[in-house]
């Protein structure tokens, strides 16, 4: 293997990684535990939150109708909005402030269990919206303590939400992507039964397919624990800690699942092995990514969909311009790639080998190339956008792309190498158009 020295210890450095994974549950039909687990957490007073398009999917209406008849008092919001703005977390925190819930289940994609723990955090522990939310738009306060329990169903095969302690959402003042990234936050436990990705619309299994590739990719390349300061005190250790042995497990096995099985899964929905593993894979880079943290094509990505205008892509509700969050981080990663390889080439080429890139004969300089080259080949199989400008971006945006992308400390500094605003300004210039 690649980079046998990647983690070296120094004077100044950390020595330490933390492990915090989700409890899990995984494989098709887990949802019909679902009554049983929230019994087994000690929930009473029940609130779901879901989206209300997916309430009529089989295996979801089959666990809320079951809620329904456990004789817990339950709660349903249903208003979750895709890609979820300060304003709809402080709808989904007034629902949960009249309810007095003692627990909360999330059924939906990355958008809802977002949404559910930020409803959670503010309900337990109101405050000024952007007290916790992350330095420098937000004042980055501790959350105070433990959370009410929160039972997570996914139900793409992407976002790894379940496994992570981050709430992302839109600044509607700002325009801007950011933040809420706290362990508290980490679901209590995870149901993540694959026959819900069966009936996901190819685009979404694509975009969402891509962000689990991501997480995994990022995480791996992402600059060493050892190469972060040791804390002070442990309890400041990020959860964005930097590549370790053991997220390295989780991004290794997910990239190979993804080199399978993406484009399969996006092409044929009755594919469902691809799709299975596809949930499997983002599941390992969930509880990868969620003790690694990720890097620059989701650093970039926030201002990509933060700023988008008028782009309305298939698959996805149509009353407003969005930009789904895999699609927004997948169009700035070749050309991220590209630049980081340098810092850590092993990795860049051991990336591309696992996701089906032929590196026979590849050299340290090829492997900036060779990983993009793979990213594009797939993009181009499953219909993605063409770059940065098939969102509908032009050279003339590029210093305010750049400049949402600089706010974010945390991922951009969890790169393997420095990166500047002027470097970012560059990465987007040659992440317009890749065909
Ligand atoms: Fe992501």
């Amino acid at each position: 293997m690649g980079c046998c020295h990647y983690y070296e210890f120094t004077d100044a450095g950390d020595r330490v990684f933390a492990v915090d994974a989700a409890s899990i549950k995984f494989g098709p039909g887990v949802l019909v535990e679902l009554v049983d687990d929230v019994r087994a957490l000690g929930m009473t007073r029940v609130a779901i939150i879901t989206e209300s398009a997916l309430r009529s999917i089989e295996p979801v209406a089959n666990a809320i109708d079951a809620l329904r008849r456990s004789g817990l008092a339950i709660d349903i919001y249903d208003e979750v909005k895709v890609e979820p703005t300060d304003r709809s977390f402080l709808n989904a925190t007034e629902f949960a402030q009249q309810g007095q819930f003692d627990g909360y289940v999330s059924i939906g994609g990355g958008s809802v269990i977002d949404t559910c723990k930020a409803a959670n955090l503010y309900s337990s522990y109101p405050a000024d919206f952007l007290d916790y939310v992350n330095p420098p738009i937000g004042a980055g306060q501790a959350v105070p303590g433990p959370l009410k329990p929160h039972i997570a169903c996914p139900t793409t095969c992407g976002t790894g939400s379940e496994s992570t302690g981050i709430a992302v959402f839109d600044l509607l003042s700002m325009q801007v992507k950011t933040g809420i990234a706290s362990r508290a936050l980490r679901p209590t436990r995870a149901l993540i039964d694959p026959l819900c990705a069966y009936s996901l619309p190819p685009p979404v299994v694509a975009a969402s397919g891509f962000d689990v590739l991501s997480h995994a990719l990022e995480s791996y390349t992402a600059r060493p624990y050892t190469a972060r300061s040791r804390p002070d005190v442990p309890e400041q250790r990020p959860m964005s800690q930097g590549a370790n042995p053991f997220s390295d497990i989780g991004c290794r096995r997910a990239l190979e699942l993804a080199g399978g099985y993406l484009v399969r899964a996006v092409a044929d929905a009755a594919d469902h092995e691809a799709r299975e593993q596809m949930m499997l894979a983002a599941t390992l880079a969930g509880i990868a990514f969620g003790n690694s943290g990720v890097h620059v094509p989701h650093g970039m990505s926030y201002s990509v969909a933060g700023l988008v205008r008028d782009f309305y892509p298939d698959g996805y509700p149509q009353h407003e311009p969005m930009c789904p969050h895999g699609m927004s981080v997948i169009v700035n990663a070749p050309s991220a790639f590209r630049f980081t390889a340098p810092a850590c080439p092993q990795r860049h080429l051991e990336g591309a080998r696992l996701l089906g890139a032929d590196d026979r004969g590849a050299g340290d300089d090829d492997a900036g190339e060779i990983l993009a080259n793979r990213l594009i080949e797939m993009m181009r199989a499953t219909g993605m956008p063409n770059g940065v400008a098939g969102i509908g971006y032009a050279e003339s945006d590029i210093p305010a792309l750049a400049s949402g992308a600089f706010a974010q400390p945390r991922l951009i500094g969890n790169a393997p190498s420095p990166v500047s605003e002027i470097d970012l300004q560059s990465i987007y210039r040659l992440a317009l158009r890749y065909w």
